[in-house]
């Protein structure tokens, strides 16, 4: 079955949109595997965002994930990654159509509430870098 990663961002941790988020994808039929509440360190976030370090908004987006904690999680289900791209929503405002989590939750471009693996690589890569740590001790 399909894997992807998904984490709730420091904005959505701050205005209490974490069980508002795990719920949509508990009522869409996907299975939460893994979860962690963690504040992410700089190599992590850099590591993260590798594929967008030579954007100029680089350093932002640094500052912003490791500003506060996040809840990184494994979710499981048919096609979740294309599926959960669908329920987040666009990542420009204008293009987030109400009813996605973007939609109804994000109206900045940088502060918008969740991340969800853009493919099933990127999400073998982000589980792998995420949970690094955790598996070592979860039998
Ligand atoms: P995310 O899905 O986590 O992946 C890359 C992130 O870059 C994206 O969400 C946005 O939060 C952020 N992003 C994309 N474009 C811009 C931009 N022009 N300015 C600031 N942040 C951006």
């Amino acid at each position: 079955m399909e894997k992807t990663f998904l984490m709730v961002k420091p904005d959505g941790v701050k205005r209490g949109l974490i069980g508002e988020i795990i719920s949509r994808f508990e009522n869409k039929g996907y299975t939460l595997n893994r979860l962690e509440m963690v504040t992410p360190s700089v190599e992590v976030a850099e590591a993260h965002y590798a594929e967008h370090k030579e954007k100029p908004f680089f350093g932002e987006l640094v500052e912003f994930l490791t500003s506060g904690p996040v809840v990184a999680m494994e979710w499981e289900g048919e096609d979740i990654v294309a599926v959960s791209r669908l329920m987040i929503g666009k990542t420009k405002p204008l293009d987030a159509q109400p009813g996605t989590i973007r939609g109804d939750f994000a109206s900045t471009m940088s502060q918008n509430v969740i991340h969800g693996s853009d493919s099933v690589d990127s999400a073998e890569r982000e589980l792998a870098l995420w949970f690094a740590g955790v598996a070592s001790h979860v039998s």
